[in-house]
């Protein structure tokens, strides 16, 4: 299945291949939403008890972040949550997916809970469903205490059971009003671009380090599913960003053979175990090479795959790879040698991220394929452009053109026959990019970082119409 890049105006005219359907619409009971995560927006990083996390040490570590930019402040939301609950109201959003941190809840990753942490997102929920809105809570959105980095992070076993309390003692708080729960966000990130290329926090390169983080991170996503369950959690869930990962030349062995250990290392070894309670056999030697082999258990993998709602899906690119003897490893992909990822011939966004639909219509046919029987959601999907506020107005006809051609990608894909139950556009505000500090904009709402002033960009009313249509006019 190939869909046509679509074009799309403001006024929401559209051309091209599947965009000449007139009129896209989703099932009855599809999910719309926006995400976010704590660390880029909250702020208020030294208040009601919150120690720091890893992101506090690595972007206060000159030269990891651009322009030195911390999320100190971000987008203020912990102080202003009330105001940001009351614009999700004008896009109409059915879901807002947020994440908790762990820092807050338990400032040293460890030990006794504090309640002023929790508190905030009590408040935060009722407001919520106050305003008709489902909130739906990630657990750990890369924010590790920087006491448990202290000890190794995730690295060890210990961090595993860890985040299982935390799971525990959140759902203790908040399962009487919250539905759905999400473990992890993005462990492929978390583990290889954390402990591999070191471009995230806690900033090391370790190969040896990142796999055992890989097992770590799935082993608590094991443990605190079970422990979301057994505090009583309706829907729990697991948010990986897995990616279509094509051959540059379909026809060449060495091609497909780079594409199969890049599909490795980005899908299937969190998939498999997550959804099939094995890691894929191609992967096991890699834990061998680099020295992790030691941190899996008998019985780990086994308790990774844990009755799961739905399966959480962030995209936002394709990747096309080539084999190239000679070429050095790629550092988020640890044993990557020799296969170069090469450039695609589709526009970019700010990012330099390619824009490519077809990606996600034939990775969720793809997922579908290779995992029956698991309904999906799009859990984050947006791009970051640079946008110009003119009075109250932000003109921001690209990323509509983005959000407009990957929905009608999802809708394909759901026509193909794909389980999916929502999508959640990344991300409400703009907000703090990780390494890219506040340079880079992704969200439907602009926010100004001097004044903290919220203005609502054209696609967040064009995401607004979507909503209220259940589809695309
Ligand atoms: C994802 C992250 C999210 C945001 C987007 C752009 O990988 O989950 O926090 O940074 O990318």
């Amino acid at each position: 299945m190939s869909i046509a890049t679509t074009d799309t105006s403001a006024g929401g005219e559209t051309s091209a291949g599947i965009a000449d359907v007139d009129h896209v619409r989703f099932p009855d009971g599809f999910k719309w939403g926006a995400a976010t995560a704590a660390y880029q927006i909250e702020g208020a990083a030294g208040e009601d008890g919150r120690r720091p996390s890893i992101w506090d040490t690595f972007a206060r570590t000159p030269g990891n972040v651009f322009r030195g930019h911390t999320g100190d402040v971000a987008c203020d939301h912990y102080h202003r949550y009330r105001e940001d609950v009351g614009l999700m109201t004008k896009l109409e959003l059915g879901t807002y997916r947020f994440s908790v941190a762990w820092p807050r809840i338990k400032p040293d990753g460890t030990g006794p809970v504090n309640p002023r942490g929790l508190d905030f997102y009590d408040r935060l929920v009722d407001e919520l469903l106050g305003a008709g809105i489902d909130p739906m809570i990630t657990l750990y959105h890369w924010d590790l205490p920087q006491a448990l980095e202290d000890g190794g992070g995730w690295t060890q076993r210990s961090t595993a059971y860890a985040f299982a309390d935390l799971a525990a003692a959140t759902v203790a708080r908040l399962g009487d009003r919250v539905r759905s729960w999400t473990t992890l966000n993005e462990p492929w990130c978390a583990a290889f671009l954390g402990y591999a290329s070191g471009e995230h926090a806690p900033g090391r390169r370790e190969p040896r380090a990142s796999f055992e983080a890989v097992h770590h991170l799935l082993l608590g996503h094991g443990l605190a599913a079970q422990a979301l369950r057994s505090g009583g959690a309706a829907e729990v869930s697991v948010t990986l960003n897995p990616t279509q990962v094509r051959p540059a030349d379909p026809g060449d062995q060495h091609d497909l053979a780079a594409a199969k250990l890049i599909d490795g290392l980005q899908n299937r070894l969190f998939l498999d175990p997550v959804l099939r309670g094995a890691y894929p056999e191609d992967m096991l030697p890699l834990f061998d090479r680099f020295g992790a082999a030691a941190a899996i258990h008998d019985g780990d993998t086994a308790l990774m795959q844990q009755p799961i709602e739905f399966l959480g899906v962030n995209y936002y690119m394709p990747a096309l790879v080539r084999a190239q003897v000679g070429t050095p490893p790629n550092a988020a992909y640890p044993g990557s040698e020799g296969i170069e990822f090469t450039e695609q011939p589709v526009p970019v966004t700010a990012m330099g991220w390619p824009v490519d639909p077809t990606g996600l219509s034939d990775l969720l046919v793809r997922i579908s394929s290779d995992y029956p029987g698991v309904p999906m959601m799009i859990t984050e999907n947006g791009a970051a452009y640079v946008d110009v506020v003119e009075g109250d107005r932000v003109a921001d006809r690209d990323r509509i053109a983005y959000l407009d051609g990957h929905l009608r990608a999802v809708h394909a894909a759901l026509t193909a026959g794909a389980d999916l139950r929502g999508y959640l556009a990344w991300s409400l505000l703009d907000n703090y990019e990780w390494g890219h500090g506040y340079g880079q904009r992704f969200g439907l709402i602009h926010v100004d970082y001097d004044t903290q002033r919220r203005v609502l960009k054209d696609s967040a009313h064009w995401y607004a119409e979507v909503i209220r249509h259940n589809g695309l006019t």
